[in-house]
């Protein structure tokens, strides 16, 4: 059969968004007061879920992202199954804490950790029963743990007492035993009165019982401690819970039961810390590094296998240390196992004793996880800290919680767990647990006042057991804890874009290609900035504007930083030289094409025209001509420069600027253009004549054709062409300017005093 805990990894993200619906039909918690907005059915959810590895580009998502895709609470349950079923309760000082402390080590070990045991104490003396069958498979798990009683036998480890278990209800009378008692082990119901249990004891005893238990016979009870009037050196004596009881009752209706006894009396043990660091990069000796820590308690109370409480914690922690250990970072990695947390936070007091105030000063903080996903319906995350008000660590669960679409996440006020011995030194912490916590009622506000709390049924009880575990709700809290400690652990990188001209360009995507592809890393605000966070690597970075791109290459992220993309928003330039604007040359002229184009970001990417520089102009054909320039830059911008020049013909007058005739007579306009170039050399509609004023030369007609009277015309001779201009007898007396403008463009003068 499967299990509730086989949690498919393709379903993970589905499992999640399941888990909250259900939470969803069910929520009722209080209404906001106080400040704390409620966790009612619309706020307490994933209201965003990502899928796959890649974002919707194709690229690869931000490392936050990324990370939080590797979180799997499937693995966080396998080391609560590891602490919580195979090793058992783990009571402060006892072999059992030690042993927690020695998994997680080895754990951590395994992700290339540096690992130190930490032993603290001594600690009050511990008197415990340790309870497993040869041969049932008995609820809860196979270690059971109960309270031994100081006035009976202690079996130590090699004499363990082993037998058939018989029950004796109150055992205050002969008749409650069993005809064969004798031998077994008895079990008989938990009295709240000394005598009684003295009395059960006593008989159990005179039967030939060879252990008891008095375990409570109903309510929800952790196994009670007790001494006896009437001491029993020869058998061991123990407590057991309500549960012990109804589970000892089940199996007694099934069939015969066999346990197995050991008895303890551990005396001022020490207790045991385990510190995983992984340093930084940049810092091996681990001296100068900013430090960021989750912690978790290993320790449960006696009798209790401490599923949630906090085996869930170190199952969470195991996994961030797990991912996040798959990437170089600049922050020093502290993973903190605490024992003796129930004692009253004995394990993480000696640890921060520890620290030296610079080493406390390079905290980031301590994100405390202790009973992060039970399936309690009630139960909600919190986010407390002792003094009910947020810092950073609180703010930057919250800012994770937002990345991934939960915002089910509450700050309040409380203590008692370890981030308290943090706080008590100044170190930002915070305790993260899921519990049906109630703010105070208004107008008391979470931080002056705090608010009250019930636990779910199992708190500190043997059922306290894996079924007091929610695979999605410890992935809620892997997403929203260890997604804020990933982003504190990595590199914060200020990613600007600006254009050319200095102005903050927002909006542009950013991609990084930090060696295995690229990656979205979002785009830009108002402000031209994006914060992104990055391990220690090397990055390419690239982001485009208008189509314009922009890299920033090989950035080494080493730290926290900035890095700054320049976009070219401008034009490359273009300088022109020859052919210049206007410029005039004579056919057939050798002239040199000369230009050049510029562009001081990017670089110039293309500078072309129709004919190359250094190349010959084209002066092979008379008239205007028009000479472009593109150019193109790495980022895209376009320019083109246009210019005219004019090919003319090698001109010589052979008529003055002025000159007298008579009207009516043909005058010769005799000029050379360098050779017989065709009589076609004239520009349509010309020659023209025009009349002028004779003093001032100033135009007091529109000029006419010089056809209108008839007979002008164009001729080539002696290296030399004549126009004979057919003048009009009526124009006696006036002056008028002849213009000859050529096929060229050219234009030629002539003013003549008309007799
Ligand atoms: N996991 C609890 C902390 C807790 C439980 C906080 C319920 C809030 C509600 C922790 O292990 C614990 O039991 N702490 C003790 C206090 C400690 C100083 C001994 C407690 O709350 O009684
Ligand atoms: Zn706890």
């Amino acid at each position: 059969m499967r299990s509730s805990f086989d949690h498919p990894r393709r379903l993970r993200r589905l499992a999640v968004v399941g888990g909250l619906a259900a939470t969803l039909t069910l929520g009722t918690v209080s209404a906001a007061v106080g400040g704390v907005p409620a966790q009612g059915s619309s706020d307490a959810g994933l209201t965003a879920t990502a899928t796959g590895a890649t974002g919707a580009t194709g690229a690869l998502k931000d490392y936050d992202q990324e990370i939080v895709d590797r979180f799997d609470s499937a693995n966080s349950v396998g080391h609560i199954r590891r602490l919580a079923v195979n090793i058992g309760p783990r009571l402060n000082g006892t072999p059992q804490e030690r042993e927690g402390a020695e998994y997680i080590g080895g754990v951590l070990k395994s992700y290339g950790f540096d690992v130190t045991l930490q032993s603290w104490g001594p600690v009050s003396t511990k008197s415990v029963a340790k309870v497993t069958s040869p041969n049932a498979d008995l609820p809860g798990g196979p270690n059971w743990q109960m309270a031994a009683s100081t006035s009976a036998k202690f079996t130590g480890n090699d004499a363990a007492v082993e037998g058939r278990v018989v029950y004796a209800r109150t055992g205050q009378s002969a008749a409650d035993f069993p005809a064969d008692t004798a031998g077994k082990i008895v079990l008989m119901d938990y009295s709240t009165t000394a005598s009684v249990r003295n009395t059960a004891v006593v008989n159990a005893v005179s039967q030939g019982a060879i252990a008891v238990i008095l375990a409570h016979p109903a309510g929800n009870n952790a196994p009670p401690s007790f001494t006896l009037t009437t001491a029993q050196p020869n058998i061991p004596v123990m407590g057991g819970g309500s549960a012990h009881h109804t589970w000892i009752k089940d199996l007694l209706d099934k069939g015969p039961l066999t346990l197995r006894i050991t008895t303890n009396q551990y005396v001022n043990p020490m207790g045991t810390n385990v510190i995983g660091i992984r340093r930084a990069v940049g810092d091996p000796d681990g001296t100068k590094a900013p430090i960021v820590m989750v912690g978790a308690h290993i320790d449960s109370v006696l009798g209790a296998p401490g599923a949630h409480d906090d085996a869930s914690g170190n199952g969470v922690s195991l996994e961030i240390a797990r991912v996040l250990s798959q990437y170089p970072l600049d922050k020093e990695l502290r993973i903190g196992g605490f024992g003796g947390e129930e004692g009253g936070l004995l394990g993480a007091k000696a640890y921060v004793n520890t620290l030296t105030a610079a080493e406390r000063a390079r905290f980031v903080g301590e994100w405390q996880m202790d009973m992060v996903g039970t399936p309690y319906e009630p139960a909600r995350l919190w986010a407390l800290t002792p003094n009910g008000q947020s810092n950073h660590v609180v703010q930057e669960a919250y800012n994770a919680g937002a990345r991934v679409g939960f915002d089910g996440l509450r700050n309040c006020r409380l203590g008692q767990s370890d981030h308290q011995a943090f706080f008590d030194v100044g170190i930002p912490s915070s305790l993260f647990i899921w519990l049906d916590y109630r703010p105070p009622t208004p107008p008391a506000v979470c931080g002056p006042t705090g608010g009250t709390y019930v636990t779910e049924p199992q708190y500190h009880r043997p059922t306290d057991t894996m079924d007091n575990i929610s695979p999605e709700r410890l992935q809620i809290t892997l997403d929203v804890v260890g997604g804020a400690v990933a982003h504190n652990a990595l590199n914060a990188v200020t990613v600007s874009a600006v254009s050319d001209g200095g102005r903050p360009l927002a909006g542009a995507p950013v991609r990084a290609d930090c060696g295995n592809g690229p990656r979205d890393l979002g785009a830009t605000g108002a402000d031209g900035r994006l914060q992104a966070v990055l391990p220690h690597t090397t990055c390419d970075f690239t982001t485009t504007v208008d189509g314009r791109v922009a890299n920033e290459r090989g950035v080494s992220i080493a730290g926290d930083q900035a890095v700054k993309m320049t976009v070219d928003l401008t034009k490359p330039t273009i300088s022109l030289t020859t052919p210049a604007d206007g410029a005039v040359f004579t056919l057939g002229t050798a002239a040199t094409a000369s230009y050049r184009c510029d562009d001081d970001l990017a670089g110039v990417a293309t500078c072309a025209s129709t004919v190359p520089d250094g190349s010959a102009l084209d002066t092979s054909a008379v008239g205007f001509h028009e000479f472009t320039v593109n150019a193109t830059d790495k980022a895209g911008n376009a320019a083109d420069k246009k210019v005219t020049y004019q090919v003319v013909y090698p001109w010589k007058a052979h008529f003055p600027e002025t000159m007298d005739g008579k009207a009516g007579s043909a005058v010769p306009i005799k000029f050379g253009l360098g050779g017989d170039r065709g009589l076609d050399v004239i520009a349509d509609g010309y020659p023209v004549s025009q009349p002028v004023a004779c003093d001032s030369g100033k135009a007091t007609g529109t000029a006419e054709p010089t056809v209108g009277p008839g007979n002008s015309k164009l001729g080539y001779g002696d290296g030399r062409y004549n126009y004979v201009w057919k003048t009009d007898k009526r124009w006696s007396g006036t002056c008028r300017t002849f213009e000859l403008k050529l096929d060229d463009g050219s234009s030629h003068f002539t003013t003549i005093n008309l007799k």
